[in-house]
């Protein structure tokens, strides 16, 4: 039996979650997996319910269940007020306590899709990457953040923190997951400026010895956040800090055509794992029923191959999702007429029946 914890959140995140586990349920009956499910209030459903983002009880159920599937939190209704009461808050505080210290954010432009992105045809075929965002460490976590008042003059303060081991855990992980792909590393910094990237360059550089059948190149950040555009088909595996990370993923999900396609899976050392799809809350579509559930699907597909070993349903996800797509199904935001898109559960229906086929 396989436990998994739901935590739905706030916006669409409901709203995907639901689908994704119609698709769970029917790899189930496919596959002979049985499923667990435990429903937990997370966000600002939370911070309604019981006045904090990530409730004990939830954190709780959590750490004893295999994988959790996250949708998404926030909202501007929790945009006000203190730190501790947003949405946000929670999520790091979520994966700070279970350890999740590995962010895999896979980016792959179908053909079928190109005219859905922003950027040519011909730059983005056969794009396939991955980033590896370190994500429990750096700026996100400083612990020195702060405001001072000085004479009137209201100073704020972040500060990023990176400690050798923490480097190190997160650039294995990279190497290792190369060595299943292409086996090239693009370890990404800001090593003419910053001392937390000159320490990353130097740890990443000596972890690459252990791994010399993959290519190691360093590229600052700025220089990466254009190369992505200019040639995306040049990266295998992004490896980099939390926040460049951050801002470097959302860049990596336009080649895709949309963020309504990213998964996600975050990791720690063992086989457990927190899946989400990269896009937020969506508060301007929430309730319509016309968000894109691919991601969420998507984060399934990484659950079922990383925590369950089970790469047989793992990829029968991702094929139903390249057949549907490439039958011309879409959702709104992958660049069609609203009048031509399908509901959300109108694209998981079409996706389960790919699944029986
Ligand atoms: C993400 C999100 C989060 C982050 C926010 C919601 C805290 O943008 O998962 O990419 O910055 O990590
Ligand atoms: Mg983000």
């Amino acid at each position: 039996m396989n436990h998994i914890v739901l935590l739905p959140g706030d916006g669409i995140g409901p709203e995907v979650v639901e689908q994704a586990v119609f698709v769970m349920q029917q790899c189930g009956q496919q596959f002979g997996m049985t499923f667990a499910f435990e429903e937990a209030l997370f966000g600002g459903c939370a911070i309604d319910a019981a006045g904090e983002p990530l409730p004990k009880e939830t954190l709780e159920l959590c750490q004893k269940a295999d994988a959790v599937l996250l949708g998404a939190v926030g909202g501007p209704k929790w945009d006000v007020g203190p730190k501790e009461r947003r949405p946000e808050t929670g999520l790091l505080a979520l994966r700070k306590h279970l350890g999740l210290y590995a962010n895999l954010r896979p980016a792959i432009a179908y053909d079928c899709l190109a005219n859905a992105s922003s950027i040519r045809p011909e730059v983005l075929r056969g794009t396939d990457l991955l980033v590896v965002r370190e994500l429990t460490g750096g700026i996100y976590f400083g612990d020195k953040e702060r405001r001072t008042d000085d004479c009137g003059r209201t100073t704020a303060i972040d500060t990023c923190v990176y400690a050798e081991d923490e480097i190190e855990r997160i650039a294995h992980q990279a190497f290792l997951i190369a060595r299943g792909r292409r086996k090239h590393v693009t370890s990404v910094d800001k090593a003419n400026v910053l001392e937390t990237s000159r320490l990353w360059r130097e740890v990443v550089t000596r972890v690459s010895l252990s791994y010399r059948d993959v290519t190691l190149e360093h590229m600052l950040v700025d220089n990466c956040a254009m190369q992505l555009l200019r040639r995306p088909t040049h990266f295998d595996v992004v490896l980099t800090e939390n926040m460049f990370g951050d801002i470097l993923s959302d860049e990596a999900a336009m080649l895709t055509g949309s963020i309504g396609l990213l998964a996600s899976a975050s990791l720690g050392d063992g086989a457990f794992g927190l899946y989400e799809p990269v896009h937020g809350s969506a508060p301007d579509i929430a309730g319509q029923g016309i968000a894109n559930p691919i991601a969420t699907i998507l984060s399934v597909a990484m659950m079922f191959r990383l925590t369950f070993r089970r790469d047989d349903a793992a990829d029968a996800i991702e094929r139903a999702v390249q057949d549907v797509l490439r039958s011309g199904a879409r959702t709104a935001d992958l660049g069609v007429d609203r009048s031509q898109a399908l509901s959300t559960a109108d694209m998981t229906t079409r996706i389960i029946a790919a699944l029986r086929n």
